[in-house]
């Protein structure tokens, strides 16, 4: 068997408008919106750096200038937080990237698609495996002392056994139109468990989807898809579909369909986003005990 390449890049593509989270997002991207204390992208960013990623690529466009800035130093922000003695919040604005984590930006010249954001990277991924991270996906680290999260678990398993992972959630029947759809056969699969892909398709209608497995959002992906999606025609929605440069992959090559232990958010809609602030409020250190007692609050006026 050939040496499996361990991932260490993860492209997260930032070129899309916001629409949907409009007014919110004219002037700021939707990527920067705090999630409790943070930017929805930094929660990306950190469960990619939890992986062993230490190269991150982001594919942005025009207007979106701010999250580069946000993953750069700030030298008068620092400065000042130094004068002053404000050392905790010092450290935790310098400690975003870590020193041997670098942050690379490349442009998506033209909306085309998903699997067009993608290969706008290809000159970067070279023939490296590679991560792709959707940040509209907020996935919540799992609780348990000691586990790994959904990320990292699919990270180690494509180290194992070099085969590309995709990570699945079941949806409601009414919510398929939405996704990518994975289809395993027969198989079951159980939280956290994966099985053989037979085959993925982009938005199908309900009555034509091969099961009810979204992909949402994580991918552990070989080199070779670069390739594919040079040669993708568009597909669902007139895009290049990431989707279906996978399904093709198949032909040649084994992926694993994934199916996540956690939680996921769709924090690029107006709900999902409350949501994760949220489930995240209720997990964060400094934050939950109030949080906590002003819901109970709440609760009681119903
Ligand atoms: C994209 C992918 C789709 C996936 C979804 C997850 O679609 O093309 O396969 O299920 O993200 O959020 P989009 O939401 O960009 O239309």
């Amino acid at each position: 068997m050939p040496t499996i390449q361990p991932v260490k890049k993860a492209i997260i593509p930032v070129a899309g408008l916001g629409t949907r989270m409009l007014p919110a997002t004219k002037a700021i991207p939707k990527e920067l919106l705090p999630v409790t204390d943070k930017p929805v992208i930094q929660h990306v960013v950190e469960e990619a750096i939890a992986a062993g990623i230490n190269e991150i690529i982001l594919v942005t466009r025009s207007g979106k200038e701010a999250i580069e800035n946000h993953f750069d130093a700030h030298f008068e922000l620092e400065t000042q937080l130094e004068r002053k003695g404000k050392d905790i919040v010092l450290t935790s604005i310098k400690n975003i990237i870590p020193p041997h984590v670098q942050v690379i930006s490349l442009r998506q010249p033209e909306a085309l698609g998903l699997g067009h954001a993608i290969l706008c990277a290809r000159r970067v991924i070279g023939d490296h495996p590679f991560a792709v991270m959707l940040p509209d996906v907020l996935v919540m680290p799992s609780s348990a002392p000691g586990q790994l999260n959904d990320f990292s678990n699919m990270v180690k398993r494509w180290d194992e056994t070099g085969h590309g992972q995709i990570m699945v959630e079941a949806v409601p029947d009414e919510e398929i139109h939405q996704y990518g759809i994975a289809d395993i056969g027969a198989e079951t699969l159980g939280v956290g468990q994966t099985a053989p892909l037979s085959a993925m398709v982009e938005k199908p209608k309900r009555e034509e989807a091969p099961s009810n497995l979204a992909v949402v959002g994580r991918y552990v992906l070989p080199a070779q898809v670069m390739q594919l999606l040079k040669e993708t025609k568009p597909g669902a929605g007139g895009e290049i579909q990431l989707t279906d440069a996978l399904d093709e992959l198949l032909k040649t090559d084994s992926l694993d369909a994934y199916r996540m232990a956690s939680i996921t958010h769709d924090c690029g809609n107006k709900l999902g986003y409350l949501k994760a602030n949220i489930a995240m409020g209720l997990e964060h250190p400094e934050l939950a005990t109030g949080l906590k007692s002003y819901i109970k609050g709440l609760a009681q006026i119903d």
